[in-house]
């Protein structure tokens, strides 16, 4: 695996492997890597010639009173497990070589709508931090495809979005969510949870899957149903910030041209705040109507 903390010398790199007609898989991370990381680079693997990954916690996008200090750095352990994955190349820029100029001046990449709801309205500015760098980081890498996680359903649409927009010949491949086994969501930030809280933390999914039970036995009250879910999370330890039934594509409310539905949960639990989600889509040429996904 070869690293580079400098972009430049990785787009040079990257030049000579393209101009072999080599392609190009790239997967940008804030490192503390886990096993949802791990997967997204095995996808990577499975559809291009070469794996690109970054590791850079981006201080755009994170709020003032948010966790930037003390979000976890273990880049040793990263480029073990990077390397052990077969990855070719990791970028880990320091902040300067991202925002040369600083951030106050930097020109954003703002996604609008898709950006302004859900975890976006409660962290406001944090989704223009991600298309910024996540723009930037695709300018260097210059890949064919990149590939992000589902958990991070909102982020993930608003990718998609900004690459058909900006129409940048990038195919983004979403991967499933990697679930520890009692159902909890692989993310850096569950390491902030007590041995307590780890405890409670898989009721947040378990909400979820009992969410779309209901939605798809044909209770279709969403806000009772989101209200019902939220007193749940409440009562076993949760802040939840929301509860939300939308339609998979617009991130708005279900409505009859809805053919997948997604149920999407935050809620903070002590220091962390965790986010996750299902998916339910809807086929009116089964019998039964519904048929559940992920
Ligand atoms: O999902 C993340 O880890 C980050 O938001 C990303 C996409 C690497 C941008 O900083």
């Amino acid at each position: 695996m070869k690293t580079f903390a400098s972009s430049k010398q990785l787009r040079k790199s990257l030049a000579q492997e393209r101009a072999q007609g080599k392609t190009i898989a790239f997967v940008p991370t804030m490192g503390n890597l886990h096993d949802g990381h791990i997967e997204l680079v095995r996808q990577a693997k499975k559809v291009a010639d070469i794996v690109v990954a970054s590791i850079f916690v981006n201080p755009l996008q994170f709020g003032v009173s948010e966790d930037l200090d003390s979000y976890p750095r273990t880049l040793a352990a990263d480029k073990q497990k990077l390397f052990a994955e077969g990855t070719h190349y990791l970028l880990y820029p320091e902040v300067d070589e991202i925002y040369p100029e600083g951030m106050g001046s930097q020109t954003l990449v703002v996604v609008p709508d898709l950006s302004d709801t859900l975890c976006g309205a409660s962290r406001p500015g944090h989704f223009a931090g991600v298309a910024t760098v996540v723009n930037k980081l695709f300018q260097i890498v210059q890949p064919d495809i990149a590939i992000f996680g589902k958990k991070d359903f909102q982020q993930l649409a608003i990718i998609e979005k900004m690459v058909k927009d900006l129409c940048m010949p990038i195919q983004i491949i979403g991967v499933e969510t990697v679930r520890d086994v009692d159902g909890l969501a692989m993310s850096s930030r569950n390491g902030y949870l007590t041995d307590e809280e780890r405890s409670i933390a898989p009721a947040l999914h378990k909400t979820l899957l009992e969410c779309r039970e209901a939605i798809a036995c044909g209770f279709d009250s969403y806000e009772e149903l989101e209200q019902h879910c939220i007193d749940a999370l409440k009562e076993a330890g949760f802040k939840p910030d929301y509860f939300s039934v939308r339609d998979a594509v617009t991130l708005g409310g279900v409505t009859s041209q809805t053919e997948q539905i997604v149920i999407l949960a935050a809620a903070k639990l002590g220091k962390p705040r965790l986010i996750d989600n299902v998916t339910l889509t809807l086929n009116p040429h089964q019998d039964w109507g519904m048929l559940a996904t992920h």
